[in-house]
Parts: structure tokens; sequence; C-alpha cells
């Protein structure tokens, strides 16, 4: 059975523009063909030099990680090619296999290892799913994030409510974790397993059980996976080599916690492989990615090097952060690159809105709006008491609202010339996310291209590491 088609997503770049100040989306074409030869460093010569391993990278390019561009298809194929035995068929048999036994998992990792999986619960899960029942989860287990902090009181309260090392006497008080690390060693991650992991000790009657009850996602070497195979976990996924950890959103790191969750693994990559075909070949001014891209170039060198990206849905908040990490550790380097930031609307109108009405102009603000709510819409309604005069809008939707604030706050914006664009996700579902997931990494190596920074890394991190490790003596 084919799956149904996938629904492009839309970028709208045309209110980014002021033809009244001569400043027209014909300057987008004036870049396009500069986007175009990145978009060919991208898709090709990145990828042959990828393909060649480290001696045909040149030294400017290291690390070079393309990996994850290829990788949709790659899963995808795997999968229609042998169910059972591919990553992706094995994914879905240990989320089945958690399902049966636990009703909890914790995730550990942090940044790249962390951001994605989080993304995935809260952009396509229901928005309470912890506080509903087994039956109303679909026997999905429940998840929590930790790892991905060194937070006292946040460990302890986690650890508190899986029962402190409580013996679990039913599917109901088991747990399990899954702790992703590419490096394998990093401190916050490698912290936190050692304390769940001694508390899954203790709520395990069975020894041999602690090994099914660990999933790990790791690189083929290092200490995590030195500790899987010490412990005798059955299933361990892969970080593929040359996949960052803030690309790794669609290969194990992402999908198995999203498979435990019973979200659609297939439809993500679905979505991203369409969303590759579509940057392939799609025309500037009518591709989304080098859109984008040429957008906040152009406004770049205006001085907006803050960009925003204003997510109209409160699912999307953890999307927005993980575009938050994207776009910092991959071009903030050298001195160089935009600082990202996520506004969560309308709550943000409340406390943002008026720097970015304003406020310094050194904003572009991207909306990232979902056209159709999962639910129906639901209206304000009647009510005898008509004290805060809402019966003259008790027809109104609270998807009639939200329209109507971003028509209102775009407008507001437009007319004191700060500029604008419009990400629509056809649906707030796995094929719209998939697609815009895979769009913001191209977009981010694309423009890592344009203006001669690595994307890839993130050299900077060690700084901290190593004084903290110096710290600690
Ligand atoms: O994007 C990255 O590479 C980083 O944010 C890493 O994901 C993060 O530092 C965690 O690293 P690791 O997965 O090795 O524990």
């Amino acid at each position: 059975m084919s799956s149904p088609a996938i629904e492009p997503i839309r970028f709208d770049f045309q209110v980014a523009f002021f033809e009244d100040e001569g400043f027209s989306a014909e300057r987008l074409q004036e870049l396009a063909p500069k986007l175009e030869a990145d978009r060919t460093t991208v898709v090709e010569t990145d990828l042959q030099q990828f393909a060649g391993g480290e001696a045909a990278i040149p030294a400017n390019k290291q690390p070079l990680d393309a990996g994850f561009f290829e990788l949709p298809e790659r899963l995808l194929a795997e999968y229609y090619e042998d169910r059972r035995g591919s990553e992706l068929g094995r994914i879905m048999q240990t989320a089945k296999r958690l399902r049966e036994i636990v009703d909890r998992v914790v995730v550990l990792g942090i940044g790249g290892s962390y951001m994605g999986a989080k993304a995935l619960m809260d952009g396509c899960c229901h928005p309470f799913f912890n506080e509903l029942s087994r039956g109303e989860r679909g026997s999905y287990p429940r998840m929590y994030f930790e790892g991905n902090n060194v937070d006292n009181d946040a460990t302890q309260g986690l650890l508190s409510l899986l029962g402190n090392g409580k013996r679990a006497t039913s599917v109901d008080e088991s747990w399990a974790i899954v702790v992703i690390s590419k490096s394998g060693g990093t401190l916050e991650t490698a912290a936190a397993f050692r304390q769940f992991l001694a508390a899954l000790e203790a709520s395990c009657e069975d020894p041999t059980d602690v090994a099914q009850r660990v999933v790990p996602v790791t690189g083929t070497s290092g200490k995590l996976f030195d500790l899987s195979t010490a412990i005798g976990c059955p299933d361990v996924y892969p970080v593929p080599d040359g996949v960052g950890g803030r690309f790794s959103i669609l290969s194990a790191v992402g999908l198995l916690p999203a498979a435990i969750l019973g979200i659609n693994v297939l439809r993500l990559l679905e979505g991203a492989a369409a969303m590759n075909e579509h940057f392939r070949t799609a025309p500037v001014g009518q591709n989304a990615v080098l859109d984008y891209v040429g957008t906040g170039h152009l406004w770049e060198t205006r001085g907006a090097n803050i960009r925003i990206l204003s997510v109209w849905s409160k699912a999307l908040e953890s999307t927005g952060l993980w575009y938050d990490q994207l776009l910092a550790e991959s071009l903030g380097k050298d001195e160089r690159g935009t600082t990202p930031l996520t506004t969560v609307n309308t709550r943000d109108l409340h406390s943002r809105a008026q720097q970015h009405q304003e406020g310094r102009r050194d904003k572009l603000i991207t909306n990232l709006i979902v056209d159709q709510w999962r639910c129906d819409p639901l209206a304000i309604g009647q009510s005898k008491h008509d004290q805060d005069g809402l019966n003259r809008r008790a027809d109104k939707t609270l998807p009639d609202i939200m329209s109507a604030a971003i028509a209102g706050t775009n407008l507001a914006y437009r007319e004191v010339g700060r500029p604008t664009t419009d990400i629509h996700l056809p649906l707030g579902d796995e094929a719209s996310l998939g697609q815009f997931f895979q769009m913001m990494m191209l977009a981010t190596v694309v423009e890592g291209r344009m203006i001669g920074i690595n994307p890839y890394g993130q050299p900077g991190v060690e700084a901290y590491k190593i004084n903290t490790n110096r710290i600690l003596g």
C-alpha cells in the first residue's frame, strides 16, 4: 500500500521585502546564482568529499558531517528492503518490546542528543501525554527527559517519581532508560546514567531484566558503548558516522524515542525525503530552503542579526528550541552568525512584541504557522455572565482568534518596516514536521557555505568542558 502524498510546507518571503523603499524581492533573484552554487556544493561536492572519507575532505571543511542529508532516503529504502532486519524495523521492534514491559521511559541526553526527541514528543503527541492513562495513551509509555542538565532537584524529583529504586511489581511500575550520547563521554549524560541505572537495578527483581530495560544510542566505540556491552544490552543503536548531534534528529537519536511514543516515524522520514527532493530541484523564488537562506542573508547584511522563530502553537516551542541550537552551534563561529531566538505566540506578544515593534532594527521574524489544527475549532461560546463582553464574539473560535492575531501582528510589523516571513505547515503532523526539520538543517548548511563558516563541529563548546573538569579536579 503506498503512503498518502506529502502536502508541501510553504515558505512565504514576500512580506520581508519593501518595494517602496527600493528593497524588492528582485534582490533574492540577484542572489540566485550564489544560492544555486551553494546548493550544488551541498548536494554534490560535500557528498562526494564525504563519501571519499577524511583524505578527500579539505582541511577547511573538516569535520564534514554531511551524513544527515541522505539519511531519510537510506533508512526508508533499507526498511522497505528488509522490514525486520533494517535499522528502522529494529527500532520499531524495540519500541514494541518496551511498550509491553514498561509504562515510563527516561531519555538521557543533552544538546543534539536530546532536543530533537523533545521536539518530536511535544510536536506530535497529546499536549498532556504523560498525564493520560495507559489506555488513553494506547499503551505507549510516558516519557521524561534528563541528563540534559546537572540539576540536583530536577534529577531527584524524577527519581522519586520513578519510586526511588522501589521494586516494580507490574508493568505500570516498571520503567526503562534510553541513553543517548554520540561521544559516550558527555558528563551530564554520563552522571545521570549512573544515577538512573542504579535506581533501575534496584527496581528490578531479576537482575537480567536490567539489560532489557536499557537501550543505548551511541557511537560504535567509546565509554557508553563499553558500558552497554558490559551491561549486556540486547539493543544498541548507532549515531551514524558523519551525522553530527544537532543534525541527528532523523537518526535513531530522534526516531527511537519517537517510535516508543507511537509517532509515525515513516511519515517523518517521508516528509524529510520530500524536502530533499524539493531542495534539489526547485528554483530560487520557489525553493523553501534557498529562499529562507537568501532572505535571511539579505536582511543580515542590512543589520538584522537576530533571527526570531515565532511559533504560533505551544506544541512547537521545543521545535523552536531545537532550531535555536542548530543555528547557534552551527554558525556561531569566527565572531559571526545570526543569533536565534524562539518566541511562542500569542503568549510572547505580551512579553517580547513591544521590542519587536519598537526596539532595535536588528531582527528578522519568521512565523511558523500550522494551517490546520488537530482538534475541531473551539468557539468562545455564549455565557450568561457577559461582564467580559464576549457574547458578541461567541461564534469566534480559538483558530479564528489565532489567525487574526497572526495577520494583525504581521501588519503591525509591516507598517513600521519590520520584516517577517512565514513558514506554513499544512498540519502539525509527522509529514509536515519531517519536512520542516530537514528544511532547517539544509538551510543551516547552505547558509554556512554561503558565508564561509563550517556548519559542522562545535569547537567553542570544549572550553567550558575543560574548565569544568579542571575545577572539579
Ligand atoms: O550538536 C552537537 O554535536 C552537540 O550538541 C552534542 O549533541 C552534545 O554536545 C551532546 O554530545 P554527545 O551526544 O556526544 O553526548
